[in-house]
C-alpha cells in the first residue's frame, strides 16, 4: 500500500481533512493518510568536506548513519550565504522575487522577508500543524510583525542575528558612517518575544537541543493529535569557534587549531542530532516523521570549515559555496539507503513539504518544485534549471560579453541541465585542502568594495589573485564538478543561451531592498537586547 495517494487533492483545513478521513474510514480503506511530522535541521556554515560520509577527518557517526539509511542528496544546492538560503527555504522563492538578492540582512538593517510572502510555518500551521522553531532566524526582525511568532511559528526559542557568542548569546556589530564608527552590542536570545536572560554560560548547541527535546515532549504530553513541525536551525558550526573542551579531545591529531576546534563543534552538533532523533523515537513520533538535514551554505575556510575538493567556499558562486551537505531520513521513504544525483535546491523544500502536508498552495507563486517523488522513489527531478542568483548590487567586473542580452559584469549564476554559467565577480574561488593537508601556504588578498553612496557597503572578501577582467565562466558540472575547465571560450553559443536565461530571470526580478543601517536598532536603546525597534 503506497504511503501517499497521488490523485489526492490538497485540503484547505483540518475540517475537510477530518471529513476526508471519515470518508476513507467509511469506505473501509486501511491505512488512512496521516500528515507526517517534520523535523528540519539546518547546520550553519557546514562545509562539503566536514561530514564523515564525504571522507572528512571529522567524525559524524549520527549524521553518517542517518544519511546512509536515508537518501543522500549529492546534487543539492543552497545559497552561498545565510539569509538568502533561509529566506528561500522558508518561502520557496528565489531572492530575485523577495528583494533579498544582496548580502545578508545586517543587524541594524530595517529589512526582512516581505510580509505578504507566506512562510513554510504559516502554511503548515493552516494545514493543521503545531509549528515550533528553535535556533537561528536571520531573515529580519526590525518590526514585531517580522518575528518568528508572527510568521507562522507557535513558539520560538533562539536568536535573530548571526555570529553570536555560543555561551553569552551576545552579538556586537560595528557600524561605520563616513569616518565615524559605532559598536552596537546586545543580548540575542529570545523565547517568543521575550529576552532570555538566564542562560549565559550554556553552550547553544546543548541549549537548543534541550529546548527541541522539550518541544517534542510537551507536544506528545499535551495529547495533541496535530502533526509536529520542528524547525531547528542550529547555531553550530558557524564562527566564533567555541566548544566545550570534551568534544575536542578526540581531535588531538588535527594540528591546525581552528580546524581542531571546529571539529569539536561538529561533534557536538552530531550528538545534538543523535539526541533529537532519539527523542522523536522515544516519544513515538519517528514512524511518521520526515527528517531533513541541510547546511545553509558552504564551509568558511577561514573559520575551520572545508569544502575540498570543491572549488571556492562560503560567499562564492563556485560549487564550494553552494553545493550543500543534505540528506533525508524517514520511514516514509519508499527507497532508502540510496544517493540521489538529481538536481535539487533549497527552494524545493517549501512545495515538497506542502505536498507532504497536503497543504493548499493554490494562488502561491513558487520557484521551488515538489521533489518528493525524486527523493522518496528515485524519480528524475522536475527541476532542470536553477537560478543561483542575480545580484545587481555586487560590484561589477570586466566588460560585457557580447550577445545574450544579460550584462555579464553583474554577479550571477545559472544552471541549465549540465551547464553552469557564472558572470561578474564570483567570489573566492581557489581549491582549499583541509589545513593539515596543505603543503603550500595560501595567500589571501583582502579587498573591499565600497560604493560612493555610503548607504551601500560590502562585506570584505578574501579572494585569490585572478584576472579582474574575466567575468564569464562556463562549466559542464556533470563532467567537471570541480570547475577546473572553463569552457566559455570553446562554447560561446552555450554562453549566449545561458545569458538569455539570466536575462529572462532578470526580467522577473523585483528591485533589491538593501536599506541603510538604522542606529535606532542599537540594543542600548532597548534594555541591552537586540529586538524589533520600529513600530
Ligand atoms: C485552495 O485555496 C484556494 C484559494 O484560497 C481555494 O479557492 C480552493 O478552493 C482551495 N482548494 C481546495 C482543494 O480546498
Ligand atoms: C532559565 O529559566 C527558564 C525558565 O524559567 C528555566 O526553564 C531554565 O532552566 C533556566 N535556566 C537556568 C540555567 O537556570
Ligand atoms: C545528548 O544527550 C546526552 C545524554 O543525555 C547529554 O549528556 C549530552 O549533553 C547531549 N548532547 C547535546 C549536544 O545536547
Ligand atoms: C528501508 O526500507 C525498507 C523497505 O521499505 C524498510 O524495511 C526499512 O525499515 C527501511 N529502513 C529505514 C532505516 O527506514
Amino acid at each position: 500500500m503506497p504511503l501517499f495517494r497521488h490523485n489526492y487533492s490538497p485540503t484547505p483545513s483540518c475540517l475537510t481533512f477530518a471529513v476526508f478521513l471519515q470518508i476513507i474510514a467509511v469506505g473501509g480503506e486501511a491505512g488512512a493518510f496521516k500528515q507526517p511530522h517534520i523535523l528540519f535541521i539546518v547546520a550553519d556554515d557546514f562545509g562539503w568536506n566536514d561530514v564523515g560520509y564525504h571522507g572528512s577527518e571529522i567524525h559524524t557517526p549520527a549524521l553518517d548513519r542517518l544519511a546512509a539509511d536515508g537518501v543522500k542528496l549529492d546534487s543539492y544546492y543552497v545559497q552561498p550565504i545565510c539569509s538568502p538560503t533561509r529566506s528561500q527555504l522558508l518561502t520557496g522563492r528565489y531572492q530575485i522575487h523577495t528583494g533579498l538578492q544582496h548580502g545578508v540582512i545586517r543587524p541594524a538593517q530595517p529589512n526582512g522577508v516581505p510580509l505578504d510572502v507566506p512562510t513554510i510555518a504559516d502554511m503548515l500551521k493552516s494545514a493543521g500543524y503545531s509549528t515550533h522553531m528553535v535556533g537561528k532566524w536571520h531573515i529580519g526582525f526590525y518590526k514585531k510583525e517580522y518575528m518568528p511568532t508572527y510568521r507562522g511559528f507557535d513558539s520560538f526559542y533562539g536568536y535573530l542575528l548571526g555570529a553570536e557568542q555560543y555561551y553569552t548569546h551576545k552579538r556586537c556589530f560595528d557600524i561605520h558612517e563616513g569616518r565615524t564608527h559605532k559598536r552596537l552590542c546586545g543580548l540575542d536570545l529570545h523565547e517568543n518575544d521575550k529576552p532570555v536572560l538566564n542562560e549565559s554560560g550554556t553552550y547553544s548547541t546543548q541549549l537548543f537541543t534541550t529546548r527541541a527535546e522539550r518541544v517534542v515532549k510537551e507536544h506528545v504530553k499535551s495529547g495533541s493529535n496535530k502533526p509536529l513541525f520542528l524547525y531547528l536551525p542550529l547555531q553550530a558550526v558557524h564562527a566564533p569557534l567555541e566548544v566545550p573542551p570534551e568534544y575536542v579531545h578526540k581531535y588531538d591529531f588535527i594540528k591546525d587549531k581552528a580546524r581542531r576546534k571546529y571539529a569539536g563543534m561538529v561533534s557536538c552538533m552530531d550528538e545534538a542530532v543523535a539526541n533529537i532523533t532519539k527523542t522523536f523515537k522515544n516519544f513515538g513520533l519517528w514512524d511518521n516523521t520526515v527528517l531533513i538535514f541541510s547546511t545553509d551554505n558552504g564551509g568558511q575556510v577561514k573559520e575551520g570549515g572545508n569544502n575540498w575538493p570543491l572549488r571556492g567556499w562560503k560567499g562564492s558562486l563556485w560549487e564550494g559555496g553552494m553545493r550543500g551537505v543534505g540528506f533525508v531520513n524517514s520511514p516514509l521513504l519508499e527507497k532508502n539507503s540510496t544517493t540521489s544525483q538529481e538536481l535539487l535546491h533549497v527552494s524545493d523544500w517549501f512545495p515538497t513539504l506542502m505536498y507532504l502536508a497536503r497543504a493548499n498552495t493554490t494562488g502561491l507563486k513558487l520557484d521551488g518544485y515538489n521533489v518528493w517523488q525524486t527523493i522518496s522513489k528515485g524519480k528524475p527531478s522536475p527541476r532542470k534549471e536553477l537560478l543561483h542568483n542575480i545580484d545587481p548590487l555586487e560590484w561589477p567586473s570586466g566588460s560585457p560579453f557580447p550577445g545574450g542580452g544579460f550584462d555579464s559584469r553583474v554577479r550571477a549564476a545559472v544552471r541549465v541541465g549540465r551547464w553552469k554559467l557564472i558572470t561578474g565577480n564570483p567570489g573566492p574561488g581557489t581549491w582549499v585542502p583541509p589545513p593539515d593537508k596543505r603543503d603550500t601556504t595560501l595567500h589571501f588578498k583582502r579587498t573591499e568594495h565600497t560604493h560612493t553612496d555610503n548607504t551601500l557597503r560590502f562585506i570584505p572578501r578574501y579572494k585569490e589573485k585572478r584576472s579582474d577582467t574575466q567575468n564569464v565562466w562556463l562549466f559542464d558540472i556533470m563532467k567537471d564538478p570541480l570547475e577546473k575547465d572553463d569552457l566559455s571560450q570553446k562554447y560561446p553559443s552555450v554562453v549566449r543561451n545561458l545569458l538569455q536565461r539570466l536575462a529572462y530571470y532578470n526580467s522577473t526580478a523585483v528591485p533589491v531592498r538593501y536599506p541603510p543601517e538604522d542606529l535606532n536598532a542599537d540594543p542600548a536603546k532597548h534594555g541591552g537586547v537586540w529586538r524589533p525597534w520600529e513600530d
